[in-house]
């Protein structure tokens, strides 16, 4: 069997938890809000671990949506900071879920997010490079 048979995360497990029904939208999927404000926060904490301070999202360069998350799931969202210029940070996270009923591991969504790190006046500041 090929790793292609196979795949699994890279990237570091930067936020876990579990699909709730109060995270439904109208057809008892889970709502693809919620996990992009999941992508978001696991995001911003890689971009703070990378530049302790202020950093707020200046963008989302993509995000697709693979498989629906169903309820009871667990939601795992893996980030990896891709390049950084003079004051942003570019990561990337990947969404994998465990399915509830089969424990089946798959990619269900993938994003690029961009972060800048501000100072107290909210003005971008220098991230070190890479
Ligand atoms: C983030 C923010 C401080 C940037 O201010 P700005 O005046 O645009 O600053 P700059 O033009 O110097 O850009 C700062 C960095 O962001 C990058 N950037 C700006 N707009 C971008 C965009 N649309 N896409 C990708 N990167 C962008 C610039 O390339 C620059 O990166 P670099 O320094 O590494 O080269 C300002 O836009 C802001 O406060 N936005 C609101 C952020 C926010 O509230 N986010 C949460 C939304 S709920």
């Amino acid at each position: 069997m090929s790793n292609n048979d196979n795949p699994q995360p890279t990237g570091e497990l930067t936020i876990q938890t579990i699909a709730m029904p109060a995270d439904t939208n109208a057809n008892g999927d889970i709502f693809g809000g919620w996990l992009v404000s999941q992508m978001d926060l696991a995001a911003g904490i890689t971009a703070k671990h990378r530049t302790p301070g202020r950093v707020v999202t200046v963008a989302i360069d993509s995000i697709i949506f693979h498989k629906p998350v169903n309820v009871g799931d667990i939601v795992g969202c893996y980030s990896k900071l891709v390049t950084t210029g003079r004051t942003s940070m570019t990561i990337d996270i990947s969404v994998w879920t465990v399915t509830a009923i089969t424990h089946v591991q798959q990619l269900v969504a993938q994003g690029r997010f961009i972060y800048v790190a501000i100072d107290e006046s909210g003005r971008p500041r220098p991230v070190a490079p890479i």
